[in-house]
């Protein structure tokens, strides 16, 4: 496995390996791997010949405010957990080689950041949308691989390839969990004992909302008062927000039909969690 820090370096691999007809995959990254990263290159090495991996922890994408500069780093541990994943090449730049001087271009988008995560974090997506177009660029890859556990992140990435005519096939990954239920998450390790003991009421207000669509609830604002209610029983979490869209243009709907997203943000002390669950 080849730990590549260059633009130049990187593109000439994945270059070499499309000219020998070889499928490659890329999984985008942050870093701090965990399970559910692992699930999703897991899945890039059955699906194809070659799996790159970009692991970099994106400025651009972080707000003022937000954890950028604590975010957890830890390339030898990730770069052990690519190697026993199968994975072929890990693309770790500098920030400086992603953004140098004078960078000045952004791929921005309407409609689905609006709301959910881009309501919160207003310029998270555009700073998403930038760096996932530079990977595209950089690891002409065959396929992309990412988590619904960022499902509006998914949609958006799956409208701009579409809206960009980016030559890439998006597939996207269950959410990986841990026992209890709660979504895996680098940022999980904020979280103090008893702040982790309370943060599975995430997952167990989602599962309440599922429970009650198939009983045949069909009213949104139900749904989004169930989750809340069951929400608000624990005393560690702050709403972020609760919200029941559709998976398309992730716009709020009143009832549920077609393929919905129910999504949730919660500060479980100061750390903001998400989860979801899609219904089809
Ligand atoms: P990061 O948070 O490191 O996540 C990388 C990928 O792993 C994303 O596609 C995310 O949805 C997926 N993932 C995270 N936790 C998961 C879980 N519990 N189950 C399944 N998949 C999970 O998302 C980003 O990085 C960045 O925004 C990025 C796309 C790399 C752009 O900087």
């Amino acid at each position: 496995m080849d730990i590549l820090g260059t633009v130049r370096e990187t593109r000439d691999k994945v270059k070499e390996w499309k000219a020998q007809g070889l499928s490659v995959a890329l999984v985008p990254t942050m870093g701090y791997l965990h399970e559910g990263h692992r699930s999703l290159m897991e899945r890039a090495r059955k699906e194809n010949d070659k799996v790159v991996v970009s692991i970099f922890v994106n400025p651009m994408q972080f707000g003022p405010n937000e954890d950028y500069e604590s975010y957890p780093r830890d390339l030898d541990r990730d770069a052990g957990i690519c190697r026993d994943a199968g994975v072929d090449l890990i693309f770790h730049p500098e920030v400086s080689e992603m953004y140098g001087d004078n960078f000045h271009s952004f791929v921005d988008m309407t409609v689905l950041p609006e709301k959910l995560c881009g309501a919160s974090r207003p310029i998270h997506f555009k700073g998403v949308q930038t760096v996932v177009s530079k990977l595209f660029h950089i690891i002409p890859a065959d396929r992309a691989y990412f988590g619904q556990k960022d499902a509006q992140q998914l949609a958006i990435i799956r409208r701009m390839v579409i809206d960009l005519n980016f030559d890439i096939e998006i597939i996207g990954c269950p959410i990986i969990r841990e026992e209890d239920g709660l979504a895996k998450s680098s940022r999980n390790t904020y979280l103090s004992k008893e702040e982790r003991k309370q943060a599975v009421i995430l997952n167990q207000s989602l599962e309440e909302a599922v429970k009650a669509i198939d009983a045949g609830e069909k009213e949104a604002a139900k749904v989004r008062e169930i989750i809340t209610d069951k929400l608000n029983t624990c005393p560690l979490a702050r709403i972020d927000y609760v919200e029941v869209v559709s998976f398309d243009n992730i716009q709020p709907i009143e009832e549920i039909e077609g393929s919905v997203l129910i999504a949730i943000a919660v500060y479980i002390g100061k750390t903001r969690l998400i989860d979801n669950r899609i219904i089809m």
